[in-house]
């Protein structure tokens, strides 16, 4: 088995698509959005991720967790070709977005553009807010004022930010706070109407408080698309991923339910030992 699914995602068991709540569950009984098999990246010659397999499935948040090194943002960056940008980058084995291998988009733009990213520290255009979260749906053709006044305000709002910004949405996206960088950033990804977002360590700059509002976020987004949440928190990954990854010094030590790797059922120790705090 590639996958550490939770004990009740069995026969399709969790293939609704929403609960009575309305809101969605990882529908495990599906085909994957994301089908990684085997994969090795190495770094002129060093091995950075060894032989990782996993699935995730649509509207999963995933959690991969692990300390420095351990080969997160190195996994983040193959999953929508950023190694391209790497010379000395090596990937081997295989990553299927929705059943296609991603080496066989001819176009990789088309490709990035299913799947929004967010780094650790805010990467704001030198725009206003306004053309900041205006700018991918401009390049998809999206010309009318009114279309695009729609498309900003829904994502600025997705992304808990409208009602902090709307009156200023002429100023430059450098002059807000950093947390607030990090939600038009947020806002930016949603633009594209990705159907995954990748998050690395979208905490590591902004306030707890923020923290919490973009955590929120996350919860509602689960119901639109597929997360990926690389954490330096192991508790924000208990507090929001599905499943969780421990990765450790470029090896996938473990994968699970979330609920299963904190409460101890783990396949190996290192797990709780990292959890608890023993190391990291
Ligand atoms: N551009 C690069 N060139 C060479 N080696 C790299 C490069 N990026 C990462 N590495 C190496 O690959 C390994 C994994 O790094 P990676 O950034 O993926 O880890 P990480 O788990 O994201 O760590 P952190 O928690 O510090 O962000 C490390 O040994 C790192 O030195
Ligand atoms: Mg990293």
């Amino acid at each position: 088995m590639v996958d550490g699914l939770p004990a009740s995602a069995t026969a399709g068991v969790l293939a609704a698509a929403t609960t009575a709540g309305g809101v969605a569950s990882p529908l495990y009984g599906e085909p994957p959005i994301i089908e990684v098999r085997d994969l090795t990246i190495s770094y002129d010659g060093q091995p950075a991720l060894r032989d990782i397999s996993l699935d995730i499935f649509r509207h999963e948040i995933f959690g991969i967790i692990g300390p420095a090194n351990s080969g997160k943002t190195s996994f983040l960056r193959t999953l929508n070709r950023m190694d391209g940008f790497n010379p000395g980058m090596d990937v081997r084995g295989s990553i299927r977005l929705n059943g296609k291998d991603i080496n066989d988009w001819r176009n990789v733009y088309a490709l990035r553009s299913r799947i929004g990213v967010v780094f650790p520290l805010p990467v704001g255009l030198p725009l206003t807010v306004y053309d900041n979260v205006a700018f991918s749906p401009r390049l998809r053709g999206i010309r009318r004022k009114a279309d695009l006044d729609e498309v900003v305000e829904r994502c600025l709002t997705r992304a808990a930010l409208w009602d902090e910004v709307k009156d200023r949405l002429d100023s430059l996206g450098s002059l807000l706070s950093g947390g607030q960088q990090q939600r038009l950033t947020i806002a930016r990804a949603l633009s594209q109407e990705p159907e995954l977002l990748l998050l690395d360590e979208f905490s590591i700059a902004v306030d707890p408080v923020t923290t919490m509002r973009i955590e929120d976020v996350l919860r509602e987004l689960r119901s639109e698309l597929t997360i990926v949440l690389v954490t330096n928190l192991v508790q924000q990954a208990r507090r929001l991923a599905d499943r969780t990854a421990f990765f450790l010094m470029g090896e996938m030590v473990d994968i699970g339910a979330t609920e299963d790797l904190f409460e101890g059922r783990v396949r190996d120790e290192r797990t709780t030992g990292y959890i608890e705090g023993r190391f990291g």
